[in-house]
């Protein structure tokens, strides 16, 4: 699916609606640039499941867990994941059917990801400051 949003508030407002559909054993991958929106739709998931801590990105400590009201929230940053073995350093095959996995940054290692993921893919706008395109995929929302 493809959704347009406007602003902050509405790309929270489409990761309330995502979260809604989830089990809380999947694997999120986030596409997009620098700045697109994946922390800010992970805040959306984490809001949703009430998490007791506050998201951020977790680019220096490469994983962040969050306990929420009913799953585990593990959410990877793998901007300096390449290898397989990195991959397995970073506890992800561990946390594998353990809890909700969001990855921002997996374009390395995505080969050494299973073949079921939802797929979130965010697009800036040149024309618009906080207008995004997200294209959701491996998850039906509406
Ligand atoms: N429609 C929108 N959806 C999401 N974020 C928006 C939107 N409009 C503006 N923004 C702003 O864009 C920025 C997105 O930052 P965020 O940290 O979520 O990006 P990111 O994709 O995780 O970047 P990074 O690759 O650095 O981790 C925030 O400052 C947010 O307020
Ligand atoms: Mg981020």
């Amino acid at each position: 699916m493809k959704v347009i949003t406007k602003n902050t508030h509405e790309t929270e407002e489409l990761a309330h609606k995502l979260a809604s559909k989830l089990r809380g054993d999947e694997i999120i991958v986030f596409y997009g640039d620098l700045g697109a929106g994946k922390t800010t739709f992970t805040k959306g998931i984490a809001k949703y499941f009430r998490t007791k801590e506050d998201v951020s990105s977790p680019t220096y400590a490469i994983a962040h867990e969050y306990e929420g009201d009913k799953l585990k929230i593990y959410h990877f940053d793998m901007y300096r994941i390449t290898s397989y073995e990195d991959l397995e350093s970073t506890g992800f095959f561990d946390y594998m059917g353990k809890g909700l996995i969001i990855i921002e940054w997996s374009e390395n290692i995505e080969k050494f990801l299973p073949e079921k993921i939802v797929k979130v893919r965010i697009d800036k706008d040149p024309e618009a400051e906080t207008r995004r395109t997200i294209y959701i995929e491996g998850i039906e929302v509406q």
